[in-house]
């Protein structure tokens, strides 16, 4: 397998004007696809064990008449300026415990009010800053041209959350930003709120009370309503408080729990039912509609039948040449907003993780299709795109030998009819010449419509955006 150059540390920065290109990217694309992911896995003699661990690094593909520049950067986050300050990893992060002996370990509990600022995973906008963000309510501005870091999102309200998810939902109905947030204590809290996109203020629109808070790392949204699935991965906060173990570690599969379903009205704050179905996991909703004709909340998942996905994502694991399953399958789950009928089916075959659509077209709406890497057959790692048609579905595919893609982010065609008229944006690793390049894909057929090369590999990461001119 040639996956194992993507798990490795890339400690360059670059600003290249005019990366070499292949084929013919349209003049129309205009704009910059902006990235973070992990880049760095080792302070010192002391390395990070899990892949949402490393340093959060920013790339920046600038698309403009056909030509691609391409800038990456080390977000300065405290947690790398601690560790680059001692030599040695300091931070705790999702899966990496620094501490060795008692002595520090008593210095991790002082640092429980200290948690990682390691905003590795999305990127997003809040109040007209560009932001990065992780787990924790902790998210950092950067500029988006240069990618210089510029320093903490400050919010302009009282909000305590011990956890979050680096996946707010946009209205665009309410111009507004919804997310949640955990609050851990002897009874947890999920507080959902909202953010005006021009607003430094969460204004928490529902609290839930919660005896075992459980690990989500995404949540639906339709028109009117929020859906928190909670899967039965339970965080119990004492413990890791107690233990300085991180997260990762102490989560736990319960699967008797089954998955809950809290719904939540948007325009009330009220939650108007909870429904339980059989257990499963997922990171990533993909999307969440409204079926008027039947009254049904739709929610559709990338999911798997349990949580061995967050131990097969340790480094160690990932750097095998063994298979793990590291993508799930596009469920759709059905209910009505009081929690009653919960039902789920498997909507295709075809293996999903970091899916996407057409958020602008189609977020909290009917939509057709889904786009999102796959894993084949004896794969060690995702090494493919695919498009998912949930009317059918029917699946297409692009794949390349040795090639291993990261998450599809679609791009609609100015004055596009269709809903799949546009273009993929995808960072692709060339295992063989351990060198990565973004590809633009025809988002209807998958056809190659271009690439560009970058002067090094590029660490797998997670997730970004694409931002038009
Ligand atoms: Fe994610």
């Amino acid at each position: 397998m040639t996956h194992q150059k993507g798990l490795e540390t890339l400690d360059r920065e670059v600003e290249v004007d005019s990366l070499p290109t292949e084929g013919e990217i349209p003049d129309w694309l205009g704009g910059s696809l902006l990235r973070t992911g992990p880049a760095q896995f080792e302070v010192g003699d002391a390395s990070y064990n899990h892949w949402f661990d490393g340093h959060a690094m920013l790339h920046a593909f600038q698309f403009q008449r056909g030509d691609v520049g391409y800038t990456n950067r080390f977000l300065e986050s405290n947690s790398r300026q601690k560790a680059r300050r001692e030599g040695t990893i300091v931070q705790g992060e999702f899966g990496t415990d620094p501490c060795k002996s008692i002595f520090k370990r008593a210095m991790q509990l002082f640092s429980f009010s200290e948690p990682t600022d390691n905003a590795n995973v999305n990127i997003t906008r809040l109040a007209d800053e560009f932001v990065a963000m992780t787990e924790t309510p902790l998210p950092i501005t950067f500029d988006e041209e240069i990618l210089e870091t510029l320093g903490r999102f400050e919010y302009n309200d009282d909000l305590d959350g011990d956890l979050t998810t680096a996946h707010p939902l946009y209205d665009a109905e309410r111009d507004t930003t919804y997310n949640y947030v955990t609050q851990f204590g002897r009874t947890s809290s999920y507080v959902v709120y909202r953010q005006a996109s021009d607003s430094h203020e969460r204004v928490p629109v529902a609290t839930i009370d919660v005896e075992t808070p459980r690990y989500m790392h995404s949540f639906g949204m339709t028109r009117n309503y929020i859906v928190l699935v909670e899967f039965p991965v339970v965080v119990r906060p004492l413990e890791m408080l107690l233990s300085g173990d991180p997260l990762a570690e102490i989560m736990s599969w319960e699967p008797e729990r089954g998955a809950r379903f809290r719904v939540v009205d948007k325009r009330t704050g009220e939650v108007t039912g909870t429904g339980t179905t059989e257990a499963f996991f997922a990171f990533h909703h993909v999307n969440a509609w409204e079926d008027e004709a039947r009254g049904e909340l739709v929610v559709d998942l990338s999911a798997y039948p349990d949580a061995t996905i967050v131990e097969d994502l340790y480094l160690d694991e990932l750097r095998t040449d063994e298979p793990d399953a590291l993508a799930g399958q596009l469920r759709r789950y059905r209910l009505q907003p009081d929690g009653s009928e919960l039902r789920g089916r498997q909507v295709s075959e075809q293996t999903l993780e970091l899916p996407r659509i057409n958020y602008g077209a189609r977020a909290g709406r009917p939509y057709r299709y889904v786009w999102g890497n796959g894993q084949r057959d004896g794969a060690a790692f995702l090494d493919e795109i695919a498009k998912i048609d949930t009317e059918d579905g029917s699946s297409t595919t692009w794949h390349e030998p040795d090639c291993y893609p990261g998450e599809p982010v679609f791009v609609e065609r100015p004055g596009a009819g269709a809903e799949d008229d546009g273009l993929l944006l995808s960072v692709v690793l060339d295992g063989r010449r351990e060198q990565s390049f973004v590809l633009v894909l025809d988002a209807a057929t998958l056809d190659e419509v271009g690439r560009a090369t970058v002067p090094h590999h590029i660490p797998f990461g997670f997730h970004g955006q694409y931002v038009s001119d």
